[in-house]
């Protein structure tokens, strides 16, 4: 479904993926782990088409035709989504207005009816539940004043109303508490499906021990140095990066 071959990219002349190459199948969940700074998010903006990141080398493809050349928005009609690391607050835009404007966007795209009122809140409110989360948040402004694990069960909602055929999650689990972090990640087990492909990004083999991975892949320094099963997220919570680096050295 997606693939990475060989793929550079850089921001402002400064080289940050490095020759990444990853392939993702139907139904398959890949977790990437690396230290900070070693270029996941980068990653995760490169394949949805983020302008700040000019692709130097490679390419990244979609149901085998390459999509470098597509705008954020046609990615994301052909069914890309991407959950952010750090969720943008838009004043004045309720996260009903919004995610209701996204979902009927998405259901143009794919030449399909668009919700009304009563019907986008029907499914919305089935969706909220999936990841517990409270229901005043549809009519608040969007993430604006959330707390930190309002925001990711709100991007979990998100994930579960648009229904992408690729998600893509930068770090789900930062910030939340022990009892969200399960939450969260049984919402996203339960997104999981034959047709759709995730890409998990976490720093902690804990999320991952709700949500097992097909394969494990270590990202050092804009390259995937090492994949696995789950036995190399324990590895990495055990031992660190230094033994990654060391062994691909
Ligand atoms: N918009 C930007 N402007 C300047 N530098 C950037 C920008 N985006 C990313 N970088 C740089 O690219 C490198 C990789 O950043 P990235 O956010 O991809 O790391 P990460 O692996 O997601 O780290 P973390 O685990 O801390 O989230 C960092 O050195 C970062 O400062
Ligand atoms: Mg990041």
């Amino acid at each position: 479904m997606l693939e990475l071959k060989d793929l550079h990219a850089e921001i402002d002349g400064t080289p940050i993926l490095k020759g990444l190459t990853l392939t993702l199948n139907p139904g398959e969940v890949h977790a990437v782990m690396g230290p900070n700074a070693s270029g996941k998010s980068t990653l995760s903006k490169v394949i949805t088409g983020h302008p700040d990141y000019q692709v130097t080398g490679g390419d990244v493809c979609f149901e085998g035709q390459s999509i470098l050349e597509l705008e954020p928005e046609e990615r994301a009609h052909l069914g890309i989504f991407l959950s952010f690391q750090h969720p943008v607050e838009i004043a004045g835009v309720t996260t009903s207005v919004f995610l209701k404007e996204a979902v009927n966007a998405t259901r143009r795209a794919r030449g399909e009816a668009e919700l009304d009122a009563a019907g986008f809140l029907r499914l919305a409110k089935e969706k909220m539940q999936l990841v517990e989360m409270d229901k005043s948040l549809l009519h608040r402004s969007l993430n604006e004043g959330f707390s930190g694990g309002e925001k990711k069960r709100n991007e979990v909602f998100q994930l579960a109303m648009l229904e992408p055929k690729l998600a893509i999650l930068d770090e789900p689990d930062s910030g939340l508490d022990v009892d969200a972090l399960r939450i969260v990640a049984q919402g996203v087990q339960a997104q999981r499906n034959p047709e759709r492909a995730m890409l998990v990004i976490t720093h902690y083999q804990r999320l991952l021990e709700h949500l097992t991975p097909d394969f494990t892949h270590v990202l050092l320094d804009g390259r995937i140095v090492r994949s696995g099963g789950p036995e190399l997220a324990r590895q990495v919570e055990e031992r660190g990066y230094q033994w990654v680096r060391e062994a691909s050295a």
